[in-house]
């Protein structure tokens, strides 16, 4: 059973003005396929705060698998990137790459998403762009490689 902690990015999610619709839906594509959610939180796009929650929940919660969603973008407020390649001991530039090369067949805005893959310590961290549709597109592009990755991690 692969633990999963879900991690949404969005300033107005996280004041409470926009209700998050992705991460719920992450939680139920993820469950649907085998997986489980321990862990789901919403906070603003600070990378530093960003970065604290990523240690935290590999190193005291050890997740096999992070999905971030949000703040990949070309806005000012868009480090979820910058706060991942922080925390991360290794890139899988492959995951990334294979997201947007897929993401390109449905929409030209997915060159837009600046996401970023990696490992810290035995947790596989995969940046989603924000939107449910897009989070929809691109977890289908990764699950077929989700539990392989996470044994080779282990
Ligand atoms: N990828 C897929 N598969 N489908 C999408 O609809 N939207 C794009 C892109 N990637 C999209 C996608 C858009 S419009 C943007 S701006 C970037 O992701 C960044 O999104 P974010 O800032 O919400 O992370």
């Amino acid at each position: 059973m692969i633990r999963v902690g879900i991690l949404t990015l969005s300033d107005t999610g996280a004041a409470g003005q926009r209700e998050d619709k992705s991460g719920p839906l992450i939680q139920k594509i993820i469950s649907k396929n085998g997986g489980q959610v321990d862990y789901y939180q919403v906070i603003p796009d600070d990378q530093e705060q960003i970065a604290a929650e990523l240690i935290k929940m590999t190193d005291d919660l050890g997740l096999n698998l992070i999905l971030t969603t949000g703040g990949t973008g070309l806005a000012p407020r868009d480090v979820t990137p910058e706060a991942t390649r922080e925390v991360i001991d290794r890139e899988v530039p492959g995951i990334a790459e294979t997201i947007r090369l897929e993401s390109l067949k449905k929409t030209p805005k997915a060159m837009l998403s600046r996401g970023v893959s990696g490992v810290r310590k035995e947790t596989l961290i995969i940046n989603l762009p924000g939107s449910p549709k897009a989070v929809e597109e691109c977890l289908e592009v990764v699950l077929p490689v989700l539990s392989h990755a996470i044994e080779l991690i282990k």
